[in-house]
């Protein structure tokens, strides 16, 4: 049965993504079609690759974690926003689904709130709103949880040298160089006032290197491969694993 369980101790660090979301009520997919959420959910079961038990972290809506829901025994959706919550928790039920448990809980918290462990952790769309610090204690705290076997996969992580090119509009069916210059114009313009500002340079998050995202997972034990976004040109999924 779906159910919200408080978070036992939601304090944490003000943090400025927890402001951002806390009204919202999609997870921002490119189509927010039923169709085209489950093809999306497909590619992502593909990817998960079997196991019986799985947490997603920063679920949102539950728009894929539904999805996911009858190709699994249990399932836990855990989020920071309480609205993002609600909607999942609707959305649970209008599905009759009765295998998905909610948790109220950040990156942090998260962890002290868990029962048991997970043949799969995964997240999608929601790395880059952690450092790579924060990055590192995820998948330190989530090898604790996580079963013999088991994967941890990170989906749609924005790849810090494709999203530039994708901003600027170089992936457009109708690539026009004046264009190119204003947007590369606006885009280093929106870069300075971030940095005066001190404030994150993009609403879609920071922009991660796969590089730099293996070298933790390996320093945390595991390997990584890395495969391209089916549906989102400029991001990429790590799938990360014990040998
Ligand atoms: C872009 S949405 C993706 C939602 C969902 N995974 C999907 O694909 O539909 C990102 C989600 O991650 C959540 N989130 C971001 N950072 C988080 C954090 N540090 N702890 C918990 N949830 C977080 C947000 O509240 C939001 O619901």
């Amino acid at each position: 049965m779906s159910k919200v369980l408080e978070s036992k101790k939601y304090v944490g660090p003000k943090n400025i993504w927890k402001d951002f979301f806390k009204d919202k009520k999609h997870g921002g997919h490119r189509y927010s079609s039923e169709d085209f959420l489950a093809m999306e959910a497909r590619e992502k079961l593909f990817h998960l690759d079997g196991g019986r038990t799985l947490l997603d972290f920063g679920c949102g809506a539950a728009e894929l974690l539904t999805y996911y829901a009858p190709q699994y025994e249990q399932l836990v959706g855990v989020d920071f926003s309480e609205s993002m919550l609600e909607e999942a928790s609707k959305r649970i039920k209008k599905k009759k689904l009765e295998n998905i448990d909610l948790i109220l809980a950040d990156h942090e918290t998260l962890w002290e709130n868990l029962d048991y462990s997970f043949d799969r952790i995964t997240a999608a769309g929601v790395i880059q709103f952690l450092t790579f610090q924060e990055i590192d204690k995820f998948i330190f705290e989530a090898s604790k949880h996580l079963n013999k076997g088991g994967k941890l996969v990170f989906f749609d992580i924005m790849d810090s040298r494709l999203y530039p090119l994708w901003k600027i509009g170089l992936f457009s069916q109708n690539v026009d160089g004046f264009k190119i210059l204003c947007k590369t114009g606006f885009e280093f313009r929106t870069i300075i006032s971030a940095i005066l500002k001190n404030r994150p340079r993009d609403i879609l998050g920071y922009s991660h290197n796969p590089n730099k995202i293996k070298k933790i997972a390996n320093k945390n034990g595991f390997e990584m491969i890395c495969v391209q976004s089916m549906y989102y040109e400029y991001k990429y999924h790590a799938i990360i694993f014990r040998t």
